[in-house]
């Protein structure tokens, strides 16, 4: 009680509840879904080109959580691509995922193209996703605060397939929501119709990534320590 008012303060583990079911609303991939944007090396690249460009990526990545309001209000998302694959671009886009989550408490949607086009096809054969038959699966695709749209070009392009994306992208243009890509090509390249990625282009600040594979890199560090149990 204060000034004859009653304040009514959420208790702590409410407030762990919440951010957890929103941790697990958001869907991100296991092997990635604790790591955090500080932890994100950049000194792992061998050539000084992939240092530079990979320490722009992630002093993108900071201030775009930093300047996250700003972002929401210039419906302003982010495009990570590179050639390569394994060169981290899904993992600065779920530190931005895990970031927001933490700081702003923002609702997120992990999804890669591909588990997102085969949900939708489920769906559609009468089978619900967490509880949401398609149209409602759909909403909650067009409607979340942030999606995280993984890999996008890996899925074959169908007329289905552009009228599904044209339909998502479309409705979230409109109601100036943020969409976070990672791909393996630049948008120009992206195989999607026009009207799609001319879409994309009008809501993301792209952002080159490295060209260097640090999935096989780490994997063979840890080779080397499994040799030695191996092989003792
Ligand atoms: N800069 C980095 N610092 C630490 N770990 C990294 C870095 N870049 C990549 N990794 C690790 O390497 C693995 C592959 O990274 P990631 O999945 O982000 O690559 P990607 O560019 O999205 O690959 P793909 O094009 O195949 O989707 C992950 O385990 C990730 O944690
Ligand atoms: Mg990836």
């Amino acid at each position: 009680m204060q000034d004859g008012l009653d304040y009514a303060k959420p208790c702590k583990c409410r407030e762990k509840q919440i951010l957890q079911n929103k941790y697990r609303f958001a869907e991100m991939p296991e092997q990635l879904k604790d790591l955090k944007l500080r932890d994100y090396k950049t000194d792992i690249y061998e050539s000084g080109s992939n240092k530079t460009l990979s320490s722009q990526a992630k002093k993108i990545a900071v201030n775009y959580v930093k300047a996250f309001e700003q972002m929401q209000e210039k419906s302003t998302g982010l495009y990570f691509y590179s050639n390569t694959k394994g060169s981290g671009k899904s993992r600065l886009a779920v530190g931005i995922g895990n970031a927001l989550i933490d700081t702003y408490g923002t609702r997120v949607k992990f999804t890669t193209t591909t588990k997102l086009l085969d949900e939708i096809k489920h769906t559609y054969g009468g089978y619900d996703i967490e509880g949401m038959n398609t149209s409602q699966y759909l909403e909650a695709i067009k409607t979340v605060q942030v999606l995280i749209l993984d890999d996008i070009g890996t899925e074959r392009i169908t007329g289905w397939v552009n009228e599904t994306f044209y339909e998502i992208i479309n409705q979230r243009m409109l109601s100036k929501l943020v969409t976070i890509y990672t791909s393996n090509c630049e948008i120009d390249e992206l195989k999607h119709d026009d009207r799609i990625k001319s879409r994309i282009k009008g809501m993301v600040f792209p952002v080159k990534c490295p060209e260097e594979d640090i999935r096989t890199k780490l994997r063979q560090s840890d080779n080397v320590e499994i040799e030695k149990l191996l092989l003792r």
